[in-house]
């Protein structure tokens, strides 16, 4: 029952230095071209190969990432579980990245920054942390660990998920209706959905409308949920104030796409979070253990919905 990784040497080095020590019976290789596929029960991968038919006895194929858009989650075989990696250092650096850009926002560095290439010495009016409502898209393992990282700044906080949640110190929504509710009330909205058939272009210019004039954006989902246009026209026309963009559609964009010199935005190359071997691989390895013992590994993908 071999374990299959099929991602970056490096991270692969300390991957198989965990499975020695945690794991010795399962036999861990990097080499997909020597490795007698039906001995392979787990792979991790980002990008699913397309000979994934060859492993005949394939049992879980982990995504080395929080996401799973770039699995064909209908064609892979039915009795495969397929899981995601939600693991500490992700968390961690998805909290740090949205408190980065959340308190960018509030106090306004994308319109400093302007200022400072202008040679323009001038404040801009400052609301309070208490005045300024923040909502996230997403209640989930990412979108939770953001609101608890940003509990200590007062922020009136909220959410909305599919389904109803109870989240101490966030007013939680779900449902269309919760939606239109959250937006109305959100002077900061932040992305963190996973893209599926029901998220994809869903930050539009009818959600954008749907916001508080001078309201921004943070947006740490998926490239394919932003309709870029529709961004750049809500900025331009001044109904939004300022984005901050971690995950675009292609990426990298090209070279003239407006997102590159925009004043109101700030562009990232898709680095809010990034699994980090050590935990990940830790991860991975009680995944497994769960799985031997007849329990559903932490982060398994419900194909019907997507995520
Ligand atoms: P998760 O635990 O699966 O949570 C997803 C949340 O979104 C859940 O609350 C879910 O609602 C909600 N949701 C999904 N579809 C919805 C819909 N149609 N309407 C309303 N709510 C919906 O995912 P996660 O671990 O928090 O990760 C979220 C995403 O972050 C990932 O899929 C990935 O795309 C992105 N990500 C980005 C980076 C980066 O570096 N930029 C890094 C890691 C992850 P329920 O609670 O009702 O199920
Ligand atoms: C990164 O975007 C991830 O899904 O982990």
């Amino acid at each position: 029952m071999t374990f299959l990784f099929n991602s970056d040497a490096r991270r692969g080095a300390i991957f198989a230095d965990a499975f020695a020590k945690e794991l010795p019976d399962v036999p861990f290789t990097m080499d997909a071209a020597t490795v007698d596929p039906d001995a392979v029960r787990y792979l991790i991968t980002w990008t699913e190969p397309e000979d994934l038919a060859r492993y005949s006895n394939l049992e879980i194929l982990f995504s080395i990432g929080a996401g799973v858009d770039q699995f064909r989650l209908d064609t892979a075989p039915e009795q495969v579980k397929i899981v995601r990696t939600v693991e500490e250092g992700i968390v961690r650096m998805m909290q740090e990245y949205v408190t980065l850009a959340v308190l960018a926002l509030h106090r306004n560095l994308p319109g400093y920054l302007a200022q400072q290439r202008a040679g323009e010495w001038r404040d801009i009016p400052q609301l309070q942390a208490g005045s300024r409502r923040l909502g996230v898209l997403g209640l989930g393992h990412l979108g939770q660990a953001v609101l608890d990282r940003l509990k200590p700044f007062s922020f009136p906080l909220a959410g909305w998920s599919r389904s109803p949640r109870r989240i101490e110190g966030v007013t939680c929504h779900h449902g269309e209706r919760g939606l239109e509710e959250m937006l109305a009330a959100s002077d900061i909205l932040i992305c963190l959905l996973p893209l599926t058939e029901e998220t994809r272009g869903f930050l539009d210019a009818d959600l954008f409308a749907k916001l508080p004039k001078g309201a921004a954006l943070v947006h740490t989902g998926r490239g394919p949920q932003l309709d870029q246009e529709a961004l750049v026209a809500a900025l331009d026309s001044g109904h939004l104030s300022a984005a901050m963009i971690d995950v675009t559609d292609p990426e990298p964009l090209p070279a003239d796409h407006p997102f590159w010199s925009h004043q109101k935005v700030i562009l990232t190359p898709h680095v809010a979070s990034v699994t980090q071997p050590a935990t990940a691989a830790r991860t991975v390895i009680e995944n497994i253990r769960r799985h031997r013992a007849g329990l559903d590994p932490i982060g398994l993908v419900d194909r019907s919905r997507g995520y």
